[in-house]
């Protein structure tokens, strides 16, 4: 099968095909024949070798996947083969096929496409565990998202607003906030502008805003904080910035506001049964059409280590996908 595999940890643009065995099924998993892998800036830190766990090597990149079932292990029922279905793995998307657990699979709604399944688990869950959970966001609020044109700041525009939520999107280029704004976002806002405060101001009237989403940290998060309403709530979701920030805390005693942090794969891990309650909700809003995860972007398997790299240097918009048969 052809597969993409990391073998010294470096710049993911060297990575090319290779060749590998297929996987076997062993008991308990299926055999999943892979068309789409979604990518993330996490999977670009695992090549590197700079996320703060290190996947030993050599492994395949890539933790999410959609596609269809091929073979099953000893204990599964053959009556999954051929479903399809979307899945979360350590490792090992970007390959053709993958053997993983028949339990972490989840089959997709008829019109629910691949390429939108196949990057839709971590951005979508993250999203509404953290709008939902984490930042009890009600409807007629004002979310601003921060890094809004990512794979995660745009399933959080998209969850935001199926919430019922205004959403402001931070983003740093013309092209990302239009994309932002394509994806359902009500403002944009240009916050590599060093007075970006100012122009939210002007976009709120002054009143601030209810819930940041913060998947970007470094010097952004102080000013989005500040940008707070009263009762106001920052959710931590990741650094892609690099830099992690510090908050002076006394702004949270004068605006009364939280700062929460928002571990999805943390809180999966201590607490599995989240996940089926959360899935279901998000494909019942994607039958639904309140919410709409088709990919902004999709790519070959070969483009695979340039959109890794891409992600590395704040050159993507949206979230990528891979046809993995492409
Ligand atoms: N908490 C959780 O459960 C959870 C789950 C999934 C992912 N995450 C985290 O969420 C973050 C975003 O992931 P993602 O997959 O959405 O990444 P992404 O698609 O690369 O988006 C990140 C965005 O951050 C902004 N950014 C600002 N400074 C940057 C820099 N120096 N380098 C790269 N991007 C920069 C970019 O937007 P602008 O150019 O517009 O600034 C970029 O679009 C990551 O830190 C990831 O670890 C957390």
């Amino acid at each position: 099968m052809r597969a993409i595999r990391c073998v010294n940890y470096g710049e993911p643009s060297g990575l090319t095909i290779e060749n590998l065995d297929e996987p076997v099924p062993g008991p308990g998993e299926v055999l999943i024949d892979v068309e789409a892998a979604g990518l993330g800036y996490v999977d670009a830190l695992f090549v590197r070798g700079t996320y703060q766990v290190k996947m030993p090597l050599p492994f395949v990149p890539g933790s999410e996947v959609a596609g269809t079932i091929e073979a099953v292990g000893e204990g599964v029922s053959s009556d999954l083969i051929g479903t399809r279905v979307m899945a979360l793995s350590p490792r090992g998307a970007l390959a053709e096929k993958i053997a993983i657990p028949a339990v972490v699979c989840t089959s997709l709604p008829d019109d629910m496409s691949t390429s939108a399944a196949a990057g839709f688990i971590v951005s979508y869950c993250t999203a509404l565990y953290g709008f939902e959970t984490c930042g009890h966001l009600h409807a007629g609020e004002t979310v601003l998202v921060l890094g809004a044109a990512g794979g995660v700041g745009m399933a959080a525009i998209d969850v935001a607003k199926a919430m019922g939520a205004r959403v402001i999107a931070a983003a740093s280029t013309a092209e990302k906030r239009d994309a932002a704004k394509a994806h359902g976002a009500d403002m944009v806002l240009d916050y590599s502008d060093p007075d970006w405060r100012k122009a939210l101001d002007v976009l709120v009237e002054k009143r601030g805003v209810n819930v940041v989403y913060d998947p970007v940290g470094g010097a952004y998060s102080e000013t989005a904080f500040r940008c707070l309403a009263p009762g106001g709530r920052h959710l931590v979701v990741g650094f892609a910035n690099g830099e992690i920030p510090k908050l002076p805390l006394n702004l949270a005693l004068l605006k009364r506001a939280s700062l929460v942090g928002v571990d999805w794969g943390g809180e999966m891990r201590a607490n599995p049964k989240i996940m089926s309650p959360l899935l279901r909700t998000l494909t019942d809003w994607v039958v639904a059409g309140k919410i709409h995860p088709e990919p902004t972007a999709s790519f070959p398997l070969a483009e695979a280590g340039d959109v890794l790299q891409r992600l590395l240097e704040r050159r993507m918009v949206g979230k990528p996908v891979i046809q993995v048969n492409a």
